[in-house]
């Protein structure tokens, strides 16, 4: 039976937190836990009813904590195990739950597994938790195929005795051999000590890659920056997407299931189209999906429509709620991608050489963007800063770029980066109030300070204040467990009605005429003088 209680996470709208650069306690220029924690009441009062947070465990950082050295502690840089526990029960008390980040496809080369693999022979027990093989070629001093990483360069990596290891990342994040029992009893282990500890859920890094084809088929083609997508015109990745995970995700549920108030799963699998994704959160897999399929929708009446109405059914065909995501800190901020000509290719970061993107267009879309998907049944994800309204940064210069994809792709991905730069809190203070010192990991652009949060709570209008009352709105007008019905539109609106509410975006020029009994509950921007709607507005309304 369906109850509040356990199925939270069907309407839920959780906040990503990037630990990094949400907030610095102790004045070193990187977030920590102790800053998460003094903040979490500022989520409360935003309206969100959960946070997920991106790794904090121990780590070299070499891809920013996505290469864990130890699964069951605190990297020194956030805090200790203390700490998380205080953040974990003071947000229980605000009632917020927590979603940690568990990356189970590959660990960091300074786990000690992998050192005790290194230090091991060829065909031993420790080589056989991960993807050790001998090379190709005569001597085998090629590698064992041509599989690329997806940061850019060979996905294999030679060691000192000639045998080579598999790494999808970066060479620092060697993938486990999920064919071995060690790794699965070691998983389970890990979920049981936060389950344990008390936290909400697990968000699955790189969910589709963990089986990789038996006979480690021969693939040539570059997968997209985070893999999963095979290009056009290339024959099904055999490291994406293989049967064989389903079963990782069923025994994970049961364990879950074990638990009491409603523990969760949520795939970042970048997986298409929407019925292969859909297969991770089957009845007795995982209980969301990121849906990045809309996230890299055009802004467009048209293919947003389509990509809303097939998501939506391939997740209503195994009874899972559908989960939308605009932004998260692996794609260029929403408020700056959509600052460019529709329809463009997704950029993996933008630098100061390349076009820079209309900052202001790019906002209101945002918003537009935003209000659209807040109504949506479903869940929703939101990242750190969005919203602030901030954009990517795009002028940081190259010798701060830390994303592995920079060096690794030779310079052709600017990376990351710029959507992971620490949020401003305060205008006035040092580091725009994100710590006490006048410091932070990547350097914050100036303009930072107008989209700090003191500039914008309590003001009529800013992007705080709008994603505050349709948090609000959503809440009380259910719009989350809502049924969403289509209205007829001319063909640059997209308009539809969930509960008492019509939700309608104009993509057109023209403005959007609202039926006559319509009262605005919220608007994205100004409406026009004679209450129609302008291009790029989103409108709530009762009708
Ligand atoms: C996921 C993470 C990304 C990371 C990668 C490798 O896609 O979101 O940040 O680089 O996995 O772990």
């Amino acid at each position: 039976m369906p109850s509040p209680q356990t199925d939270w996470w069907r309407s839920a709208v959780i906040y990503q937190i990037y630990p990094r650069s949400f907030a610095d306690n102790n004045g070193d220029g990187m977030g920590d836990l102790p800053g998460i924690t003094a903040h979490l009441s500022d989520l409360r009062d935003l309206g969100v009813d959960a946070v997920w947070l991106s790794p904090f465990y121990p780590s070299p950082q070499h891809d920013a904590g996505y290469d864990v050295a130890d699964y069951r502690a605190v990297d020194p840089r956030f805090g200790d195990l203390g700490d998380a526990d205080k953040m974990i029960s003071e947000a229980r008390a605000l009632g917020l739950k927590v979603i940690v980040d568990l990356v189970p496809n590959h660990t960091s080369s300074e786990h000690a597994w992998f050192q005790a693999a290194l230090a091991a022979a060829p065909g031993s027990p420790e080589r056989e938790r991960y993807i050790f093989r001998d090379g190709s070629g005569p001597d085998g001093s090629e590698p064992p195929n041509g599989w690329k990483s997806v940061f850019g360069g060979p996905a294999w990596e030679r060691v000192s005795d000639g045998q080579w290891y598999l790494h999808l990342f970066d060479v620092s994040q060697p993938d486990l051999n999920w064919g071995n029992p060690d790794v699965r009893a070691e998983f389970v282990s890990v979920l049981r000590f936060w389950l344990d500890r008390g936290v909400d859920g697990f968000r699955v890094d790189v969910a589709h890659g963990l089986i990789k084809d038996a006979e480690l088929a021969d693939w040539h083609y570059a997968g997209e920056i985070l893999g999963g997508l095979a290009p056009e015109g290339a024959p099904p990745p055999p490291m994406w997407d293989q049967d064989g995970v389903h079963e990782i995700y069923q025994q994970w549920r049961s364990v879950l299931d074990e638990y009491e108030g409603g523990r969760i799963l949520v795939a970042e699998a970048w997986v298409q189209p929407a019925d292969r994704l859909a297969r991770y959160v089957r009845p007795d897999e995982m209980h969301q999906a990121f849906n990045f399929e809309y996230l890299d929708t055009p802004w467009s009446a048209d293919p947003l429509r389509k990509v809303i109405d097939s998501t939506t059914a391939a997740n209503a065909a195994v009874g899972a709620p559908t989960t939308w995501v605009l932004s998260n800190h692996d794609v260029v901020r929403h408020a700056t991608r959509l600052g460019y000509p529709v329809g463009e290719p997704r950029k993996h970061g933008i630098g100061l050489g390349d076009p820079q993107p209309d900052v202001a267009l790019g906002l209101r879309r945002a918003r537009a963007a935003t209000l659209q998907m807040l109504a949506l049944p479903g869940s929703a994800y939101l990242y750190q800063g969005e919203e602030l309204g901030l954009p990517e940064a795009t002028e940081i210069p190259d010798e701060y770029r830390q994303d592995p994809a920079w060096e690794r792709s030779g310079h052709a991905e600017r990376g990351r980066d710029g959507c992971r730069v620490p949020i401003p809190w305060e205008a006035d203070a040092p580091s725009y109030g994100f710590g006490p010192a006048d410091a932070s990991w990547l350097p914050q652009p100036s303009v930072w300070a107008e989209y700090a949060l003191d500039r914008q709570r309590g003001v009529a209008g800013s992007t705080y204040e709008l994603y505050r009352t349709a948090l609000r709105l959503r809440a009380a007008h259910e719009l989350g467990t809502g049924t969403l019905r289509w209205v007829d539109t001319p063909a640059d609106v997209l308009a539809f009605r969930n509960g008492d509410l019509l939700v309608l975006t104009n993509f057109g020029d023209a403005p959007a005429e609202l039926p006559l009994n319509a009262r605005v509950r919220l608007a994205s921007g100004p409406l026009t003088e004679d209450g129609r709607v302008p291009q790029d507005v989103t409108v709530w309304a009762r009708v």
